[in-house]
């Protein structure tokens, strides 16, 4: 049985994983108005990665027996400047995320909750993965500058992402 502690911080999460999709959607969104197809969809797939980043968490709640809390979403920043402000505020909340992540992993060690630890390493190890993706497109979008076939070649190459479900093979 899961503690009042593990359950709200977890249930938190769900809520943040919902946040960061509905940040990523607002992401896409301005993207998609700048001309930016191809970060529009890399951006529109990882929102769909985040929402199922949230939904895995909320299972496992019910799957140990738990009831979930529920709160507001909080509504995202809409307008971004450029590609390049978008990819620093999306490095700026991965790395926000890993702290938060990290605040669970803490969490099940003092509870002694070997069950909750072993499961939030997946989003450990996924969070080393998520900021590390995007350094790597704030890094180019750097190099890349104002040189528009560069750009070009950046947003192709964005737009190929596809959304693979992070769970399919998991039962819960
Ligand atoms: Fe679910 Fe991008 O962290």
């Amino acid at each position: 049985m899961l503690k009042d502690s593990v359950v709200k911080a977890l249930s938190d999460q769900v809520n943040t994983e919902y946040y960061s999709a509905y940040l990523y959607l607002a992401m896409s969104a301005s993207a998609d108005r700048m001309g930016f197809k191809g970060v529009a969809n890399w951006l529109f797939v990882q929102a769909r990665e985040e929402t199922a980043h949230g939904t895995h968490l909320y299972q496992h709640l019910l799957g140990r027996g738990a009831t979930p809390f529920f709160a507001d979403i909080k509504a995202p920043e809409t307008a971004y400047a450029g590609i390049r402000e978008i990819f620093e505020k999306v490095l700026a909340h991965e790395r926000h995320v890993t702290e938060l992540i990290n605040g669970i992993a803490s969490l099940a060690v003092r509870e002694d909750d070997h069950a909750t630890y072993n499961f939030i390493m997946w989003y450990v190890n996924e969070q080393v993965e998520e900021e590390a993706s995007a350094e790597e497109i704030l890094t180019k979008i750097r190099f890349v500058g104002d040189k528009l076939d560069q750009l070009y070649i950046l947003n192709t190459e964005l737009g190929a992402r596809v959304f693979t479900d992070p769970f399919a093979a998991t039962a819960n």
